[in-house]
């Protein structure tokens, strides 16, 4: 597998409880290189914009209410396989279901309140990343 990069968000849940060194050595221990990050607080349309394939899902209001209700830290990990590799670190997408572990075991409150956002494709990552950052700010 060659290196691939990933688009990566610490939710407002984390960010609340300064949690960011915490998923971010545990992104690092994975073997995944930060080469992009910075911290935001998206208004309601600009979390409804990148949420735009959930919007028919019943919870869509909440999932964007959520993710514009305090900051998030944006990033791009580069690893080998690196879209798998965050998915397996990052866990189930509810806790309750997360391995020991798993970011999403350690830290997560709730389905919702997850903690993490992880790209679940190549052509997700490479939309998700264009949506936070220029070329110039990918340094690898
Ligand atoms: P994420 O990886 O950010 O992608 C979409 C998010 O929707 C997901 O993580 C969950 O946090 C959230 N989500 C999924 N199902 C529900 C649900 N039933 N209620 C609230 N939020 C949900």
């Amino acid at each position: 597998m060659a290196l691939q990069r990933t688009f990566s968000i610490i939710k407002p849940d984390a960010t609340e409880r300064n949690l960011t060194g915490a998923i971010n050595a545990k992104l690092e221990g994975a073997g995944l290189r930060i080469v992009a990050q910075k911290r935001l607080h998206l208004t309601k349309a600009q979390a409804e914009k990148f949420y735009e394939v959930h919007r028919e899902r019943p919870f869509y209001d909440e999932l964007t209410s959520f993710m514009s209700s305090g900051p998030i830290v944006a990033q791009v990990l580069e690893g080998e396989d690196a879209i798998a590799k965050n998915r397996e670190v990052m866990g189930a997408t509810n806790p309750a279901e997360a391995a020991e572990g798993t970011i999403r075991k350690e830290f997560a409150r709730s389905l919702g309140e997850n903690s993490v956002h992880g790209s679940d494709a190549a052509e997700t990552a490479a939309v998700e990343i264009a949506y936070f950052f220029s070329g110039l700010e990918l340094v690898g």
